[in-house]
């Protein structure tokens, strides 16, 4: 098998007396989709703030394609392409679009105090943001100010900030959440075809789209993993029924 991506080993992070991630061991791949999921308060946001440097974890270890990157700073695994979204809008909204994407991209090619690349870093910057903009279906909005965006558009533009970046791994946060229909199989139809090229770690509470774009699926209980497989693994997991997905009559889950 490749090496895996991202790779936590046995990640855990604590707050106090409580334990919101116990022991997780993940692997994402590249050309991957790999869903988490679970109720509320399960740990999901803390691991993602973990494998994207935000939060230190307390105990365990993340390997980046095979280097042990464990407690880096999120700036410094972002240089190393690991691009997040938040579950909250984390963009300008005073702001284009593009100027949006712009900032985005220097903020990994930053290297202030070599002036003379001031000039070189702008282009570049502007090209990464049209490419950005380009492959999260907003090249034509590309002038307008963030803030007059419909919801849907603005957590696109969240993807496309992070993939100005040039991420090798995507992590996303609830993508989803808060959008209709029509704007959801948008997002749904950008992330598959992100999967080429990129490794993408998404958590969402959208049972139905992620069964349908994920594809692997691991489930978080209390901060721990109690199960991790494909689609239709994790389906008709007897335990992932009991814990989490409710039992359907046949036995199945309603998904
Ligand atoms: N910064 C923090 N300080 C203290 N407790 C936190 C902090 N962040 C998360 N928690 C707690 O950790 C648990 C897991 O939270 P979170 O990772 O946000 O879960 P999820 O994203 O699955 O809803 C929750 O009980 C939450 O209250
Ligand atoms: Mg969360």
């Amino acid at each position: 098998m490749n090496t895996p991506i991202l790779q936590a080993t046995g990640l855990t992070r604590r707050f106090g007396g409580l334990t919101a991630v116990a022991g997780v061991d993940l692997s994402l791949g590249l050309h991957e989709i790999h869903a988490v999921i679970g109720t509320n308060g399960a740990g999901k946001s803390t691991l993602i703030n973990m494998l994207s440097g935000e939060l230190p974890p307390s105990e365990g270890h993340l390997h980046l394609q095979g280097r042990d990157v464990t407690g880096w700073s999120q700036p410094r695994l972002a240089r190393h392409g690991i691009g997040r979204s938040y579950q909250r809008n984390n963009i300008f909204l005073p702001l284009t679009v593009r100027e949006n994407c712009r900032l985005a991209a220097q903020s990994r090619a930053q290297r202030a105090w070599r002036l003379w690349e001031g000039a070189r870093n702008c282009r570049m910057s502007g090209a990464l943001a049209d490419e950005a903009m380009e492959r999260a279906g907003l090249a034509a909005h590309a002038g307008r100010l963030a803030s007059e965006l419909a919801h849907g558009q603005k957590r696109q533009l969240e993807v496309a900030m992070c993939l100005a970046t040039q991420p090798v791994a995507l992590l996303l946060d609830e993508p989803l959440a808060g959008m209709g229909a029509e704007e959801s199989s948008r997002m749904l139809g950008l992330l598959r075809g992100l999967r080429e090229g990129h490794a993408i770690l998404l958590v969402e509470h959208d049972m139905d789209a992620v069964f349908s774009v994920a594809d692997r699926i691991t489930v978080m209980v209390n901060g721990a993993v109690i199960a991790s497989g494909t689609p239709d693994e994790i389906r008709t997991n007897r335990e992932v029924q009991l814990a989490y997905l409710g039992e359907a009559e046949d036995g199945g889950v309603p998904v």
